[in-house]
């Protein structure tokens, strides 16, 4: 198999990851087309060689058998209908369809056999609940899991290359001196600062942030009823979302069982003793475990953080395209070989 592969969003930092991670993961593509919102000549790099971006349209978008879109929320709104009508499948980084009940929501090693053949449109799922969720699902598996409560700790990159430039630029003049540039990304200046609003606040003061972590944890775990509540912070970090959470289970456990559960979880690496911060995590795939707890034998603590740029987002995106191929959901649009 030797794929035609798009990106919309190419120049941003969860496209530019995708692409990182096709080549990392060696995936079989014979064609890879970036898009952004506008024409750019040799904007990225992929496999060595730069690239033309191209503004993206209706038109170049078509012949590719899969389309990641990570280019804003209205992206692939615009776009994923008719592409998955001419038989492409669609992974779309934003949060435009998560909620869709004929879609459903995969972080592969949780619940990777949630995709069928006849799932076509697969959305990536918040960055935070998928670290929130690595963390909890093997809770879930050795003693139910009733409710949880966290703090997020999240880092300036969760809002694209605007919140990370803003970030770097407000922390240079603070170093520097000179005027600090007014904040528009972030309500307030985050350099030498913790921020407790991640997206607009809705008439019972939830942020989006914070909506769309609890209804996606219940969904990618399967827990409709899971009582949950969150706090998400954005903190003075490039990469890397952190979190503290407490949690209730359903059945009584221990330390050790829990600790069991962690070892042998795919994608965990869980540190029995010490601690792990975002600058040990930014750049790998793994969530990390840290910092357990008990208050008693059915609540517990713990601290956990994953790059939410890689398996927050294009890890995970490009994990849900190597499970369509090994199971073998993926159809061709063109002659195999037939390269452009
Ligand atoms: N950042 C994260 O940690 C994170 C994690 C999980 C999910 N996500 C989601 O992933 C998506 C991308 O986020 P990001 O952080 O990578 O944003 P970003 O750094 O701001 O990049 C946005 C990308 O989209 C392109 N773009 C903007 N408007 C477009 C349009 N109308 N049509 C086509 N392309 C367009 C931009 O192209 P130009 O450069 O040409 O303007 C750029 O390549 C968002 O939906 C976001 O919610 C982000």
């Amino acid at each position: 198999m030797s794929l035609h592969v798009a990106v919309v969003g190419a120049t941003g930092a969860v496209g530019e990851t995708i692409l990182r991670v096709l080549e990392e993961r060696s995936i079989p593509i014979d064609r890879l087309s970036p898009f952004g919102s506008r024409d750019r000549a040799g904007a990225v790099r992929f496999r060595e060689r730069q690239l033309d971006v191209r503004a993206v349209d209706p038109v170049a978008l078509q012949g590719h058998d899969v389309v990641f879109f990570a280019g804003g929320e209205d992206a692939s709104d615009r776009y994923a209908a008719k592409l998955i009508e001419l038989g492409a499948v669609v992974i779309d980084n934003s949060a435009t369809f998560r909620m869709r009940s004929d879609v459903p929501l995969v972080v592969p090693e949780i619940n990777g056999d949630a995709i069928r053949r006849e799932h076509r449109l697969l959305p990536v799922a918040n960055c935070t609940a998928i670290v929130l969720c690595a963390a909890l699902a093997p809770v879930r598996d050795v003693a139910g899991l009733h409710g949880m409560h966290a703090s997020t700790y999240q880092a300036a990159s969760g809002a694209g290359r605007a919140g990370l430039d803003e970030f770097l630029a407000d922390e240079r003049s603070l170093v520097l001196g000179g005027d600090e540039p007014p904040a528009t990304v972030f309500p307030r200046p985050l350099a030498r600062n913790v921020i407790p609003q991640v997206g607009a606040f809705d008439a019972t003061g939830y942020s989006g942030e914070e909506r769309k972590v609890r209804e996606e944890t219940r969904k990618i775990l399967g827990l409709p009823e899971l009582r949950a509540s969150l706090t998400c912070v954005r903190v003075p970090v490039r990469t890397a979302h952190s979190a503290a959470v407490w949690f209730e289970t359903e059945r009584k456990t221990t330390l050790d069982e829990l600790a069991a559960a962690f070892n042998r979880a795919p994608g965990i690496v869980f540190h029995r003793d010490g601690i792990v911060t975002p600058r040990e995590v930014e750049g790998s795939d793994d969530v990390h475990v840290a910092r357990l707890r008990a208050e008693s034998d059915h609540e517990f603590v713990l601290w956990c953080i994953g790059d939410q740029l890689r398996k927050g987002a294009a890890t995970n995106a490009v994990q849900i395209l190597e499970l369509l191929i090994a199971k073998g959901y993926l159809s061709l649009q063109h002659a195999p070989g037939a390269a452009r």
